[in-house]
């Protein structure tokens, strides 16, 4: 198994753009994918239509307790799509370095997670958070292998000596050594600064660059407001085949380091949760929520359906294999899903929509 974790101290140089959008096209490769988000702000988890406030369990309650049974990776596991899954965070994780202060132990608490969880991924990419705190130095510590995204701007290359030293106390501390990479992310071809910039770092890492270049793309940025991998969004789009063009090198690499990838072994079955996409046609409304047992049937902020510019609405929910009975409240008017003949009768006299996830 691989872990490779996206870090820069560096805010918006592309470290999450590159872990959603590596760890989606490594799984359109057929490798097994867990996406960890370290980051408090839970770009990644947002920017793959996680819904970060209705979640019970994150990434903190694997690493964050001492003093209690932690859960394990597995139980905090979301399925995005086939192959790839996410161990999504929230806000609480920004706790973490006061919550385990002066503990023993408190530097490799990402590295136990993963080591008594089931080998069930090729690949374990990590988003690290803005910083050289411990949760970076957490994830380091768990990792394989670093790739560092460098955006092609003027000081984009300034404070990288600090992070390399990092990856070295790592690898003092580990007795590992930790495959470095640099990633050149959001080339400008157009600017003349963008092309020093690129040279400057192909002069500086040479070897520890990966051939790839990641260009500017807005529809990047449109993938992650929609909640969507590139590979979900667009793969026509200049970001998809650079982004497919990283991890062809990445894959490339096997080999060398002699990964045995787990493609025929029977497929995860730890997995709670499965991504459940719910479309209603309403043009004419103002407001559509959905309302079932999974949230308790209350039509509260967090059950607000998304608008598309057609007049359909959609929301998407994370369920765990079974039974549900929903409904769409439109206007304040509560109604069955046309869409779909599956429904129950309820106590009010009414009938409910069903959905089974197997
Ligand atoms: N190649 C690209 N083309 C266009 N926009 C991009 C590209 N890469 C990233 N972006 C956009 O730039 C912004 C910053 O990117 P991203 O969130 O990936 O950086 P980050 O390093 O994770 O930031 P932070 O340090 O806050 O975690 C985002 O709005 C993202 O959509
Ligand atoms: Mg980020």
């Amino acid at each position: 198994m691989r872990i490779i974790s996206i870090a820069n101290q560096k805010g918006g140089c592309g470290k999450t753009t590159t872990a959603i959008n590596l760890s989606a096209c490594l799984a359109h490769l057929q490798r097994k994918v867990l996406l960890i988000d370290m980051d408090p702000q839970s770009h990644s988890s947002l920017g793959l239509d996680v819904d970060v406030r209705g979640l019970e369990k994150t990434i903190f309650d694997v690493i964050g307790y001492l003093d209690r049974p932690d859960a394990s990776l597995n139980d905090i596991v979301l399925e995005v799509s086939k192959n790839f899954h996410i161990a999504p965070s929230n806000i609480s994780l920004s706790i973490f370095e006061q919550h385990l202060a002066g503990i023993h132990g408190r530097e490799s608490r990402l590295k136990v997670a993963i080591e008594s969880a089931p080998r069930n991924y090729d690949y374990i990419i990590i988003d690290c958070p803005p910083s050289l705190g411990l949760l970076t130095f957490n994830s380091l510590l768990a990792s394989t292998e670093v790739i560092v995204p460098i955006e092609m701007s003027l000081f984009s290359l300034h404070g990288i000596s600090r992070l390399v030293k990092i990856i070295d106390v790592v690898q003092e501390k580990t007795g590992h050594k930790v495959l470095m990479n640099v990633i050149a992310t959001m080339h400008d071809k157009r600017t003349r600064i963008s092309n020093e910039v690129l040279q400057n770092i192909k002069n500086n890492f040479n070897e520890s660059m990966f051939r790839t270049v990641i260009h500017l793309n807005v529809k990047l940025k449109e993938a992650a407001s929609f909640g969507k991998s590139i590979v979900e969004y667009e793969k026509k789009a200049r970001g998809f085949i650079d982004y497919m063009s990283l991890s062809k090198e990445v894959t490339a690499q096997e080999k060398m380091l002699g990964l045995k990838l787990l493609k025929d072994t029977k497929p995860l079955d730890t997995v709670k949760k499965v991504k459940q996409q719910f479309i209603f046609h309403a043009p004419e409304a103002t407001s559509v929520k959905i309302v079932g047992n999974f949230n308790n049937w209350i039509p509260a902020d967090a059950s607000k359906m998304e608008r598309k510019k057609d007049g359909t609405w959609t929301k998407n929910f994370f369920l765990a294999p079974g039974s549900y009975q929903y409904k769409f409240v439109i206007d304040g008017k509560w109604v069955e899903d046309n869409n779909n003949s599956k429904v129950v009768e309820n106590a009010f006299g009414g009938r409910n929509s069903v959905i089974e996830i197997p």
